[in-house]
């Protein structure tokens, strides 16, 4: 396995590279990114992981100094998947001048985590837009874990005609349902063990969805109110359309169930499709 950290390095490497997969990732690697390096396997010879943790999808409160940096188990977990390349830039190389120019996400980016995360989406897409262009992939696997930021990418992707497959992976679960996330490690023990709640309850919002129940703010207030009663700061339980995640769901769906909490200065998102149309 290669591992490359200049973007003039890895445009010479990958020039005359017909068709590449890749993996944006902000490294501390678990078993849902090695997921999407599996599922990049499948589309192209070459797969490219990046690993860069990139402070403009930070806010100033965030953890962008506390973000877990594991380079060198990162890069072992990679080679052990077969991942070919690891292109990891520096703050420098990455941003050598102010980045003025951002990509302006739609205005969905707002709510949802991002009426909680000011600019988070255009530091996403606009970092994203940045490793395409640099990378030129043929294809690029995101988590359906983080849902929202999949979606923003595909409108980017359709709305500004980059040349750029986006392909879905599913989310990574621990035995008990905790969605595998970089800010697991964060939890003290007492949380790690309260943390599945999240899950469970998008996952009885679902149930009762399934047998009919389609008064979403009453499923969505006694979600929250479950959650708060157990301790958590809830940033939103929400029940939206696949499509555009906007708030007028449609009748029939297909809908999906989005929540974002807070144990301790932890935050945790999660999110479960709901296929089936009433
Ligand atoms: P990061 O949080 O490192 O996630 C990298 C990719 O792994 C994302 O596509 C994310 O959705 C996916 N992922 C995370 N947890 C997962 C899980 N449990 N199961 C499946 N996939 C999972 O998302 C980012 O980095 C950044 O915003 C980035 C896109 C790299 C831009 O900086």
């Amino acid at each position: 396995m290669e591992i490359i950290s200049t973007i003039a390095d890895l445009r010479a490497r990958l020039a005359h590279e017909p068709e590449v997969a890749f993996v944006p990732t902000m490294g501390n690697l678990h078993e849902g990114h090695i997921a999407l390096v599996e599922l990049a396997k499948q589309h192209a010879a070459l797969v490219v992981v990046s690993i860069f943790v990139n402070p403009l999808q930070f806010g100033p409160h965030e953890d962008f100094a506390n973000y877990p940096r594991t380079f060198d188990a990162d890069c072992a977990k990679l080679q052990e998947a077969g991942a070919q390349i690891v292109f990891a830039p520096t703050h420098e190389d990455l941003y050598p001048v102010p980045q003025q120019v951002t990509v302006e996400p739609p205005p969905i980016a707002n709510e949802l985590c991002g009426a909680h995360r000011p600019g988070h989406f255009c530091g996403v897409a606009t970092v994203v837009l940045k490793l395409f262009n640099i990378v030129q992939p043929k294809v690029a696997v995101f988590g359906q874990k983080d849902y929202q930021q999949l979606h923003v990418i595909r409108q980017m992707v359709q709305q500004l005609n980059v040349p750029v497959q986006i392909v879905a992976g599913e989310t990574v679960r621990a035995a008990d349902g905790l969605a595998l996330s970089s800010r697991n490690g964060y939890l003290t023990p007492e949380q790690r063990a309260e943390a599945p709640r999240l899950y469970r309850t998008l996952q009885q919002i679902a149930q009762a969805i399934h047998s009919g129940a389609n008064d979403f703010p009453a499923l969505e207030a006694e979600a929250a109110a479950d959650l708060l009663a157990h301790g958590w700061g809830v940033d939103y339980v929400s029940v939206r359309g696949q499509d555009t995640l906007a708030p007028v769901v449609p009748e029939n769906g297909p809908w999906v169930v989005m929540a974002a909490a807070h144990l301790g200065n932890t935050r945790l998102i999660d999110n479960i499709e709901i296929l089936l149309s009433k």
